[in-house]
């Protein structure tokens, strides 16, 4: 049988001369102040047992990882009635594209690119104060990670609310089509607090668990979501989840997977494990490098894969 930290360490091991690889996110400006040697490895089986490498302990910004946790959280206050409102197609376009959104009449190809998932913040405010969507955000994290100490990097959220100028296109084209409900304002509120959540390695894995393990957690034995709706989860992240990078994170890792410009990936093997990486170094699609990188050795060093 596969020792599962013999898996992770040698994984760490084999890419470590390689740390420092990529390119910062600099279009948020906080983000090009991260030191970009730090690279860390967190895998959390079904039955909860933690293997670790590397920095895997240092918080760091989860960014679009988020998405992952606000789409759970707007399928469960209107199920798909969501699909009205946002796709469930690969867009084969950038994260921040603008260009489907005229096509298409304001209606985002699907909940993790940018236009989607400001569309889900939207759905997650329904009606209350944006401080109100963000902690019920951030709760429902903890919730899921069993920690009460995660929490928002309000240095990330500012930087993002300074500098976020296609973020602000994107949700007033989507408001002029009837696409958003509140004031772009507390829309976007919502959306660049939960990208500026930041949580370790660890903490990410813990928190995925649910989607690995058929909607439940294991470690607490509550149920997060149906198994259904963790299956579709998981497809739209093996679809979505690396936006124009998605086949070759497919093709290459196997995995459902959803990645930040803060250089983490989450990706899920169902019924084994949750697991996260964090480097921040990205490549060409805004995907961490050596995370990609790794998920991939791990995949085969495993057998893992949905395939
Ligand atoms: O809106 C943005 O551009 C960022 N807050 C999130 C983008 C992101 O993480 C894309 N992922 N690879």
């Amino acid at each position: 049988m596969t020792d599962l930290q013999d898996v992770v360490d040698s994984v760490h091991h084999d890419l470590a001369a390689r740390i420092g690889e990529g390119k910062l996110a600099d279009y948020i400006p906080e983000l090009a102040t991260v030191d970009p040697k730090q690279f860390g490895i967190a895998l959390v089986t079904v039955d909860g047992k933690v293997h670790a490498a590397g920095d895997a302990e240092t918080a760091f910004s989860i960014q679009s990882i988020s998405k992952v946790f606000t789409l759970t959280l707007a399928l469960g206050k209107i199920g798909d009635g969501l699909w009205k409102r946002v796709g469930r197609e690969p867009s084969g376009n950038a994260f921040n594209s603008i260009v489907q959104l005229e096509q298409e009449k304001g209606k985002p190809r699907n909940p993790f690119i940018n236009a989607g998932a400001i569309a889900v913040a939207d759905v997650v405010l329904a009606g209350h104060l944006p401080k109100e969507a963000i902690g019920e955000i951030v709760q429902f994290i903890r919730h899921l990670s069993d920690d009460e100490s995660i929490a928002i990097d309000h240095n990330v959220a500012r930087s993002e609310t300074q500098t976020g100028y296609r973020n602000v296109a994107l949700a007033n084209f989507m408001r002029a089509f009837g696409n958003l409900n509140h004031p772009v304002e507390h829309v976007l509120g919502v959306y660049f607090h939960h990208c500026a959540i930041a949580m370790s390695c660890r903490q990410l894995a813990h928190a995925g668990l649910y989607l690995a393990s058929a909607g439940r957690n294991p470690l607490s034995g509550g149920s997060v979501v149906s198994s259904s709706r963790a299956r579709r989860i998981n497809a739209l992240m093996l679809m979505c989840g690396h936006y124009d990078g998605s086949g070759d994170f497919a093709y290459r890792v196997g995995l459902p997977g959803k990645s930040g410009v803060g250089g983490g990936i989450l990706a899920i093997a169902p019924g084994k494990a949750s697991i996260a990486v964090w480097s921040p170094g990205l490549n060409e699609n805004g995907n961490s490098l050596l995370g990609s990188a790794a998920l991939e050795l791990l995949a085969q060093r495993t057998g893992w894969s949905v395939f």
